[in-house]
């Protein structure tokens, strides 16, 4: 049976975490199906599938998005960031250290999404305000820690990113 024109695997050219890629990819495939499925890059997590949960968020030419909610083909050209492209040479990024000391994560299944939206906000603003952090984690759901946690982390990233010392509040208080 002819595959319809919507149907035809369509060749896509992008960089991720500073790696180039090219591939075939059906019209249909989500961005984050490609990431995990043709790329194997399985910590950009999917929980809901609509843009609700922001479990998925990656960085695309610097910005958020939701790579549940945008096809593969939509990314032809794109400079893509993940979080597996956070730390480097087998160290944690200043923001992940932040998590685990200030136990922003408990089964971590949020926390991808949590780090990418915390690296695109202290890229452009590096002393936030709390309200700028709730601002920018707001659209991220999680359902164990109860989100002061993360606010402890968030805050201590921040400090950690700025050279200074550990904020008050950090610590687990
Ligand atoms: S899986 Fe994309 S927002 Fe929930
Ligand atoms: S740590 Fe479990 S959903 Fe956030």
């Amino acid at each position: 049976m002819e595959r319809s024109h919507a149907m035809t695997p369509r060749r896509v050219s992008l960089t991720v975490n500073g790696e180039s890629f090219e591939a075939l990819v059906e019209p249909r495939t989500t961005l984050v199906d490609f990431l995990r499925g043709e790329l194997g890059l399985t910590g950009t997590h999917v929980g809901c599938e609509q843009g609700a949960c922001g479990a998925c968020t990656i960085l695309l030419d610097g910005k958020t998005v939701r790579s549940c909610l945008m096809l593969a083909v939509q990314a032809d050209g794109a400079s893509l960031m993940t979080v597996e492209g956070l730390g480097s040479d087998g160290r944690l990024h200043p923001i992940q250290e932040a998590f685990r000391e200030e136990h922003g994560l408990q089964c971590g299944f949020c926390t991808p999404g949590f780090l990418m939206s915390l690296f695109e906000l202290l890229h452009d603003r590096p002393d936030p305000t709390d309200e700028e952090l709730r601002d920018a984690l707001g659209g991220q759901i999680c359902r164990c820690t109860g989100y002061q946690a993360i606010l402890r982390s968030a805050r201590l990233a921040a400090a950690k990113l700025r050279g200074d010392p550990a904020p008050a509040g950090a610590g687990g208080t």
